[in-house]
């Protein structure tokens, strides 16, 4: 079958999708909205908005779209699977995303851990506290020990999340999240044992009944070398993980991965799409630390250029249920992605700065993520601007090929990480 696909998100992610959807002998045309500078050399951009369900429902049947792939999480956790379930035009797009309840085990972190403890799924022990019961958190937070762990409940952009080595300060910390730190998302705070580990990121598709194990990442989210500093989406990836052999992978699989493939059809959530598993490895034994609804930014620019199995032939399998049929081919190189970011970032920065050499780059695949192209230039549009993606023998080799070509690509106060698989 010859496909159609409209693509949402404008990121690293998506462009590294759009390359792969692209390489596929049954993609007829491609859409992404809206896209950016990198993926209008793949398909074709168009100016809508993510959250506008009702334009993309519409442009869905004005293109004869055959399938939508969703990119980030705020429209699926906002339902636009729902939407085109629940309209009957639209019933027979298929939707590569979980619907609003599947997506909630990332949209509420009070809804994941309560699943997790459900189907003993190994997390970090948790009291989620609400305006009504503030009494009863501080009281959980007297029999902590330091570092005190609190988590907005709802999607805060990765900025949610605190960790503190004083209780008093964790205290007051939990009143201003209650009252509105991080808007309607904190209303309600989770509270959670510190876990000391190495974090790892780990991806399934999954049909709502079979799942495809797909090649593990590690992100590095600080912006500051040997993880110093706030939080960013992500600065980097490498992929794969050193220490995520065969054994560990058992464990993640039989305690982590089924256990939750099964709950959501206990549930009666119908899950179609990607899971990531945000998971530390504790002594060798894996915990969940977070679910996304999605795949990874900037993990997806190191996983999918080591899968070979056809995109196109694994999304169909999706609506199908039938990806017990597919055997997911990989590439046994390691791949890195060095994330050139803005000047400032994670807080003020400007764009609309010229990027320059990106004819120079060799030996990588080049994953825009903020830029956008203006009478022929290409110019810097967001915090994270570009990933530099390469393969190696060694993860030596494949960053020695990304840090060549973060030199030479240039704009106005560019910024990267030097250290990227630092601690491998
Ligand atoms: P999250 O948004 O839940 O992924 O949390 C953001 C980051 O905070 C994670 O990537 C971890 O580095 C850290 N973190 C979150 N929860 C814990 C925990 N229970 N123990 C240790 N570190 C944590
Ligand atoms: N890189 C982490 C994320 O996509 O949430």
């Amino acid at each position: 079958q010859y496909m159609n696909i409209l693509l949402i998100g404008s990121g690293g992610r998506e462009h590294a999708m759009a390359w792969k959807l692209s390489q596929s002998e049954k993609l007829t045309k491609l859409f992404i909205a809206p896209g950016n500078a990198g993926t209008m050399q793949l398909g074709e951009n168009v100016a809508l908005s993510p959250m506008d369900f009702q334009s993309i429902g519409k442009f869905c049947l004005e293109k004869q779209i055959h399938m939508l792939v969703v990119g980030p999480e705020e429209p699926l956790v906002k339902g636009i699977r729902d939407y085109f379930e629940n309209n009957s035009d639209l019933t027979g797009i298929p939707v590569i995303g979980p619907g609003s309840k599947g997506a909630m085990l990332e949209g509420s972190k009070d809804f994941a851990k309560d699943f997790m403890n459900k189907y003993g799924i190994p997390t970090a022990r948790h009291f989620t506290v609400t305006g009504k019961n503030y009494e009863e958190g501080k009281a959980f937070l007297e029999t902590m020990r330091p570092p005190y762990v609190l988590k907005a409940d709802g999607l805060a952009a990765g900025k949610g999340v605190l960790i503190l080595d004083d209780m008093e300060q964790a205290k007051s910390e939990l009143k201003t999240m209650l009252e509105g730190k991080f808007g309607e998302a904190g209303s309600r705070v989770v509270i959670e044992e510190f876990l000391k580990g190495i974090e790892l990121s780990v991806f399934v598709i999954t049909d709502g009944k079979n799942y495809l194990l797909l090649p593990e990442a590690k992100d590095y989210k600080r912006i500051g070398e040997n993880d110093t500093g706030p939080n960013t989406g992500g600065m980097g990836s490498v992929s794969p993980v050193t220490f995520a052999g065969g054994e560990f992978m058992k464990k993640v699989e039989d305690k982590i991965i089924q256990p939750t493939i099964q709950g959501l059809i206990s549930e009666n959530i119908h899950y179609q799409g990607f899971i990531f598993f945000g998971l530390i490895n504790v002594k060798g034994e894996p915990f969940v630390i977070e679910y996304n609804c999605r795949m990874g930014d900037p993990e997806t620019e190191s996983v999918f250029p080591r899968i070979k199995t056809d995109l196109i032939d694994i999304l169909e399998a999706v609506p199908s249920q039938s990806l017990d049929t597919i055997t997911l081919e990989t590439d046994a190189r390691f791949v890195s992605a060095v994330m050139l970011v803005s000047g400032g970032y994670p807080h003020h920065y400007e764009k609309g700065f010229e990027i320059s050499n990106l004819d120079q780059a060799s030996g990588c695949l080049l994953f825009h993520a903020g830029t956008k192209e203006t009478e022929g230039k290409i110019l810097t549009n967001g915090g994270r601007v570009i990933a530099i993606s390469s393969y190696g023998r060694t993860m030596k080799e494949a960053l020695e090929n990304s840090y060549k070509n973060a030199d030479k690509i240039n704009f106005h106060e560019k910024y990267f990480r030097k250290d990227i698989g630092f601690d491998l």
